[in-house]
């Protein structure tokens, strides 16, 4: 399998604050990663160098064999090659859900306007929300505004798509349609690379785990099963007796 997302000796700070320090990651096409880890240890901030949103200090990203630079003009092209899916979804509230869906399409990409409402209205079937492509925002709940918001990112057909704690913001009877919108995702093959703090669902979803505290890989495995019941490191053990999951 090739390698999507390859990330070298990466190195960032804001000011004299050491944000990340010297991680190293690639994602193969299909994989899915998912990240965990305590409150300001860089997740959100990885992410955003991830998709050119940050200056690095030091290291190289690439996407698809393409550096991550976001000074360059080629960022453009770089970030349809990598969607991304925050906790709040950011929709226009003065546009239909299917209108928020294909706004970028149709005005970055220049699809034609009859092929991106086409891929749309599919898109917006399989996360159960064909009946709500009419509705604005307002009219919708936390659970389906955020898979509006997949469904928005997923029509850019990006190579690698992040989530940064899509499930956080919302209430708990809404948790379940979001995660397993992203579970079939997965199983469709889909590159992923999620930050999250619902255990249980990582465990089912992540093919690697990430353990991320303050600004290092502490440690990373493919055993995932393995890494829930017994972590190498003390500190993902201090990490994980935090939260209650079966
Ligand atoms: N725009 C910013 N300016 C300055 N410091 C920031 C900024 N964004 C994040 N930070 C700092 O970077 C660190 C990591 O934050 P973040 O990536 O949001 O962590 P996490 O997502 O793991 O909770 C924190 O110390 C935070 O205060
Ligand atoms: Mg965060």
């Amino acid at each position: 399998m090739s390698e999507l997302v390859k990330v070298k000796h990466l190195h960032k700070e804001y000011g004299r604050n050491v944000v990340l320090k010297d991680i190293n990651m690639s994602v193969k096409k299909g994989e899915v990663v998912v990240i965990i880890g305590p409150s300001g240890c860089g997740k959100s901030t990885f992410l955003r160098c991830l998709n050119g949103l940050e200056e690095i200090q030091d290291g190289v990203i690439t996407v698809d064999g393409l550096p991550v630079e976001p000074d360059k003009k080629d960022i453009v092209n770089i970030r349809q090659k990598i969607g991304m899916v925050f906790q709040s979804y950011d929709l226009f509230p003065h546009k239909t859900v299917l209108e928020n869906a294909i706004l970028a399409p149709i005005k970055v990409q220049k699809r034609i306007k009859d092929d991106a409402i086409r891929e749309a209205l599919e898109l917006l079937d399989k996360v159960g929300l064909a009946d709500k492509k009419d509705y604005y925002p307002r009219q919708l709940s936390g659970g389906q505004k955020q898979r509006v918001a997949i469904v928005r990112a997923l029509l850019m057909h990006p190579d690698v798509l992040l989530f940064d704690e899509v499930t956080a913001a919302l209430d708990p009877e809404m948790v379940h349609e979001v995660l397993q919108t992203m579970l079939d995702l997965a199983k469709a093959g889909s590159t992923m690379i999620i930050v999250t703090h619902e255990m249980a669902f990582a465990k089912a979803v992540a093919d690697r785990i990430v353990f991320f505290d303050q600004g290092e890989i502490v440690e990373e495995t493919r055993d995932v099963k393995k890494f829930f019941e017994e972590p190498e490191t003390e500190r993902a053990k201090r990490f994980l007796k935090t939260f209650a999951y079966e």
